[in-house]
């Protein structure tokens, strides 16, 4: 029977837009660059179109304050860490199609488009809101350039949107004693002409489109049904600062668009960028208008909201009879990764910085301990002594060993060539091929619900029964007394480490290529499809390096003692 190739998938990696404030932390790789780039990496194996985006988000108050304290402009510090995010992702192996940024002229024209669109529509009209200024300064003050005394707690030194001491989110209107962070003069409540997003109007809408969507992680539905059924208010999408994309509206020229409104634009802003400068302006709306084409959408869970009612929102309210841009298809958000025991903060430091990180170790290892741990149903904690342990034990010990111990074995008694294929197989060969072939679909099966922990358990697996089944057929004792049958264990092995290295090419895209290549494969493997390269009898094989370094328990101290300092 011929079997005709699926058709190709054409799918949609969103990932969350970080502020380009501070350097990446690995809790940020946990969150949301890594899965979206294992789950990018298994489609473009599996052959299906896919579309990988993202960007430094450069406004709002993380980055004006940021410039401010380091005596800068915003657009230095923007720059600094938009060029500190593409180096990590490089060396990380997060593999974007398109990682740009929030202040490019295209996403500003873009997000400008989707105001005037929903400004036409009606769901986005003025009003006046009244708001803290300084008269010093002469100037509105954003929520986070008001200090005062917490009206919950009594703490002084409360922000304008949040008390630090008690955790309470705050309106800067209801700080007592409240001065400015600009001048320390007294804010006076001004009024101030905005313009709100009805997200108001659109409660029933979303409520009916996340209500059936059955392969949402709970979580992620249930805490979006929790805001739905409390009402969505509509929100101010404009404030008074110099810094972002401008209103484009006559008489608002001293405005900009909120942060967070123009933010979640860039997903399709980006989209149409790529689509530019690849020489196909067209191919965006494949991923935007084509209704079989699914986006996901990365992200950490502080940002749920954003992504499963207001730019679904938006995405409703700006669609027109023959434009109508695709919802997200999931949000497949994750918990949060502590560092041994506490959340990453980088006013005290606590966090493992991705260019140091990078600096001094290899990437793969920690794309595999962040895998494993990956937080997807619950928080989950980062040790360095369970990093070295799950190096030692299982990268070096199972995975690593593995492919060491059979290599340079056969190299060195078959004259460097896989052994010859046996005419029939054991049992046990056969159910170990049977094994990793199964793998595939499976592995595949829990990557495509975003289930990556899951995922990587089925590459693991295989690997430990590869061990097995060597230590049973033991080749070192076998080819003194029966060649064939030693012959016969280190084909099999071969090939099975051939099916093992592509399995982990989405989580380990640095050591796998080099694990696939000792099996006797050429070319490349991200672009073999998902499947097992058949390695046949009398393939040269490489001399074999080791995949994985072994540490020593004072890496572990090491590294601890960093945290905190
Ligand atoms: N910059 C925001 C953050 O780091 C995330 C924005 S995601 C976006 O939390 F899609 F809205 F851009
Ligand atoms: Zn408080």
């Amino acid at each position: 029977m011929l079997r005709c190739p699926p058709m190709p998938e054409t799918v949609l990696v969103c990932v969350a837009w970080p502020y380009a404030n501070t350097p990446l932390h690995a809790g940020q790789m946990a969150g949301a660059y890594l899965p979206a780039d294992i789950f990018a990496r298994y489609h473009r194996m599996k052959g299906n179109r896919v579309l990988m985006v993202s960007g430094s988000d450069a406004h709002g108050t993380p980055i004006t304050v940021r410039a401010e304290a380091e005596g800068t402009t915003p657009e230095a510090v923007y720059q600094k860490n938009h060029q500190s995010f593409v180096d990590t992702f490089e060396r990380f192996g997060v593999s974007f199609d398109l990682f740009t940024s929030t202040a490019t002229a295209n996403h500003a024209e873009v997000a400008q488009g989707i105001f005037q669109k929903l400004l036409a529509a009606g769901y986005i009209y003025p009003a006046t809101q009244t708001l803290l200024f300084d008269p010093k300064v002469g100037r509105f003050l954003p929520d986070r350039y008001v200090e005062g005394i917490c009206p919950k707690c009594g703490y002084d030194g409360a922000r304008g949107d949040q008390c630090d001491n008690c955790g309470s989110t705050l309106d800067a209107l209801e700080l007592l004693s409240p001065r400015s962070r600009l001048s320390d003069a007294t804010p006076e409540p001004r009024p101030s002409e905005h313009f709100f997003l009805k997200l108001s109007a659109f409660n029933e809408r979303l409520t009916e489109w996340v209500a059936p969507q059955d392969h949402w992680r709970a979580a992620v539905r249930n805490f979006t049904l929790g805001l739905l059924r409390e009402g969505l208010h509509d929100r101010a999408i404009t404030r008074d600062l110099e810094w972002g994309i401008p209103v484009p509206v006559e008489g608002f020229e001293g405005k900009r668009l909120y942060v967070w409104f123009e933010a979640v634009i860039g997903y399709l802003s980006a989209s149409i960028e790529w689509s530019k400068t690849h020489g196909q302006p067209e191919a965006w709306r494949d991923f935007w208008l084509d209704p079989s084409a699914r986006t996901y959408y990365f992200q950490g869970k502080d940002n749920v909201p954003f992504h499963t009612t207001i730019w679904p929102a938006m995405l409703m309210g700006s669609a027109t009879p023959d434009e109508t841009l695709a919802l997200p298809y999931d949000v497949p958000a994750n918990q949060y990764v502590t560092m041994s025991g506490a959340k990453a903060s980088s006013s005290r430091n606590w966090a493992v910085w991705m260019p140091d990180y990078l600096d001094r170790h290899e990437s793969d290892p920690l794309r595999y301990m962040l895998s494993a741990v990956m937080p997807e149903t619950s928080d989950s904690d980062f040790t360095w002594s369970e990093y070295v342990r799950r190096n030692n034990d299982e990268l070096v010990a199972t995975w690593g060993n593995l492919v060491h111990r059979v290599l340079t074995f056969t190299r060195r008694n078959f004259d460097a060539q896989v052994p010859p294929q046996p005419a029939s197989l054991s049992e046990s060969s056969q159910r170990l091929l049977d094994r990793i072939d199964g793998a595939f679909e499976d592995e595949g099966k829990h990557i495509e619900a975003v289930n990556l922990r899951a995922a990587l358990q089925v590459a693991m697996s295989v690997a430990q029964d590869a061990n097995r089944y060597l230590d049973e057929r033991a080749p070192w004792t076998a080819i003194k007394t029966d060649r064939d049958h030693a012959a016969e264990s280190l084909w099999t092995v071969i090939n099975v480490i051939s099916g093992i290295a592509t399995l982990m090419q989405p989580f380990m895209p640095f050591t796998s290529p080099r694990a696939w290549a000792l099996a006797g494969n050429t070319g490349d493997l991200q672009a073999v499809g998902w499947q097992r390269s058949v390695i046949a009898g009398g393939t040269a094989l490489p001399e074999p390096l080791p995949l994985f370094q072994k540490f020593d328990d004072s890496v572990a101290a090491e590294e601890e003692a960093r945290l905190g300092h």
